[in-house]
């Protein structure tokens, strides 16, 4: 199968790439390891940012947007987003994407965290499903080819070029390449590493950082994991900052208010945690807004509260804990979304392009997406149009086949998920909201035990037809590697900064860490962690990892 471009990922930055990257004449395909509509994007709920006020302005949403990235936010990135903003908007709203709309015909718009202005445009509570449907429906009209249900595996190169994508068909086990000119990666994060305490559907696992660096790609800030303030106190559901926009209280079991509920999420969730600790319970009272108004802007907040927690917020109030939620850090890209090597591009969450710098302001995610989607799919097609196909060398084909027969055929020595579930409460509790030299390295004690018992995980079910343990241990042992290099960018950020409070280090460190941290492939069996300068200058950490899959 040969295709000019291949874009890996279906939430709103997937589908926006390919949509655009097929409206400039080429073959695209577009991969999901599940549905569309199981991504990040479709269960991000409040909303996506753009000025459309009198009252606001270009300016402020640049200037609260590095605010709230508290020093490493990138000034081009993030004024090129922000000034694209309401054509975002306009490009979803000729699609057909339901904004709520005042009577003047602009949209209706809610105050998010870390806002100076009200500038988060929203569906009700489910503006990520709107706009997905919507994608969605125009990628299929336009003729993206969408293959449901395939995995990525590995990325394939000749001559230290890129040539296409090494694919699990999930259906039936086999492991097929796929040619292409361009490629983009736009697969989301890695937040569902912290199984139990996340916000993340299951599959959030990593896939295409651990992918992209076994590839020589650059990864950038994984010690930046943004925790959501407000999610179900068991589990993590997502409640949305819709709720604290609309005027939902934070309150203690003595209905006492003890935080601004529209401070930034690393602010929240911290103040959350402390007084959790403190050992008071922490609830989400909704009730005063009544129940016309949560029926009419907060449906899906009630439907998460009473599914998941037997709560009706009309009238009682919601336990709500910090859960991990969106993946600062990724795959390193320039303004353009051009990652260390060509054509392959990277955008969303996956990416880390320095929009978000530290910390994340809500409703600038769905923004990043659709925006950075959009130049990565015109920046890939620009890229495809002016080269041939490379081979494939049938050994990456070869390689990931050895990998599956392995895992399906081996005899299993461990539970999957039990696995799965205590590197994510390993992960809550030592590499989590506060951290500490001590529990990070607790943590990377953790992970390194985990990859060496990830050899003993094979399936149980020796079927090919439709594995689902042969893809959760594939996302398993990504997600070793990902936590792993995280954790060690987090010991060595030896300061406090956005969403990276090192309780050994509270105060920010402009001189030595006031710049962002790079992990480069080093070898075949290292990786380096620098600040500021990829591969040279800063610090250079090598660590031997126990990670060889055959
Ligand atoms: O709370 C939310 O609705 C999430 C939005 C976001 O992450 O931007």
């Amino acid at each position: 199968m040969l295709y000019d471009v291949i874009v890996v990922g279906s939430g709103i930055a997937g589908l926006m790439s390919a949509l655009h990257a097929k409206r400039a004449g080429l073959s695209v395909a577009m991969l999901t390891k599940t549905t569309p509509f199981r991504s990040s994007s479709a269960v991000a709920s409040g909303g996506i940012n753009a000025v459309f006020s009198a009252e606001d302005s270009i300016q402020s949403h640049i200037e609260d947007t590095l605010a709230g990235g508290d020093g490493l936010g990138n000034v081009v990135s993030v004024s090129q987003m922000c000034a694209e903003a309401p054509s975002v908007i306009e490009e979803l709203l000729e699609m057909g994407v339901e904004f709520a709309f005042n009577e003047d015909g602009t949209p209706k718009q809610r105050p998010f965290g870390g806002a100076s202005k009200i500038r988060t445009c929203y569906s009700a509570d489910k503006t990520g499903a709107a706009i997905t449907q919507k994608l969605f429906a125009a990628c299929r009209e336009d003729g993206v080819e969408i293959f449901a249900n395939h995995m990525l595996l590995s990325i394939a190169k000749y001559k230290e070029q890129l040539s296409g994508v090494v694919v699990l068909k999930r259906s039936n086990s086999h492991v097929i390449a796929m040619a292409c000119k361009s490629l983009i990666l736009a697969g989301g994060g890695y937040a569902g590493i912290y199984r139990g305490h996340t916000t993340n559907a299951l599959e959030s696992s990593g896939d295409l950082l651990a992918i992209a660096h076994r590839a020589g790609l650059v990864l950038s800030n994984l010690e930046f994991m943004q925790f959501h303030p407000t999610t179900l106190s068991h589990g993590g559901t997502l409640i949305s900052e819709a709720a604290r926009g609309e005027g939902g209280y934070i309150v203690d079991e003595n209905g006492e208010r003890f935080v601004d509920e529209l401070t930034t999420r690393d602010k929240l969730s911290r103040a959350i945690l402390l007084h959790q600790k403190a050992g008071h319970k922490v609830y989400l009272d909704l009730r005063h807004l009544g129940a016309e108004t949560i029926d009419a802007k907060l449906p899906s907040t009630k439907k998460s509260a009473l599914s998941g927690a037997g709560v009706d917020i009309t009238t009682e109030l919601l336990e709500i804990a910090p859960a991990a939620h969106y993946s600062i850090g990724g795959i390193w890209t320039r303004e353009d979304t051009s990652t260390s090597m060509p054509n392959i591009f990277a955008c969303g969450e996956c990416a880390a392009n320095g929009v978000h710098g530290a910390n994340r302001l809500g409703g600038n995610s769905l923004l990043e997406a659709a925006y950075f989607g959009k130049v990565a799919g015109q920046e890939a097609a620009r890229s495809a149009k002016k080269r041939e196909f490379a081979p494939i060398d049938y050994a990456y084909v070869e390689k990931e086949m050895r990998k599956v027969e392995l895992i399906i055929g081996g005899e299993s020595l461990f539970n999957i998920n039990s696995m799965r579930k205590n590197l994510g409460e390993e992960l809550f509790r030592d590499a989590g909201v506060f951290r500490s030299e001590e529990s990070l390295s607790n943590a990377l004690e953790y992970i390194h035990y985990l990859i060496q018992k990830q050899y003993g995980l094979h399936c149980v079910s020796k079927e090919y037809a439709n594995n689902v343990e042969l893809s959760a241990i594939l996302e398993f042992k990504n997600a070793l590697l990902v936590a792993e290099m995280a954790v060690m960018c987090a010991l060595k950020r030896k300061e406090s900064r956005g969403v990276h409070y090192r309780e050994d280090h509270p105060q920010k460190d402009e001189q030595h860490f006031g710049r962002s941290s790079y992990v480069s492939p080093y070898g075949s069996d290292y990786f380096d962690v620098t600040f500021g300068e990829i591969h040279k200058g800063g610090f250079i950490y090598k660590l031997k990892k126990f990670f060889h899959f055959v």
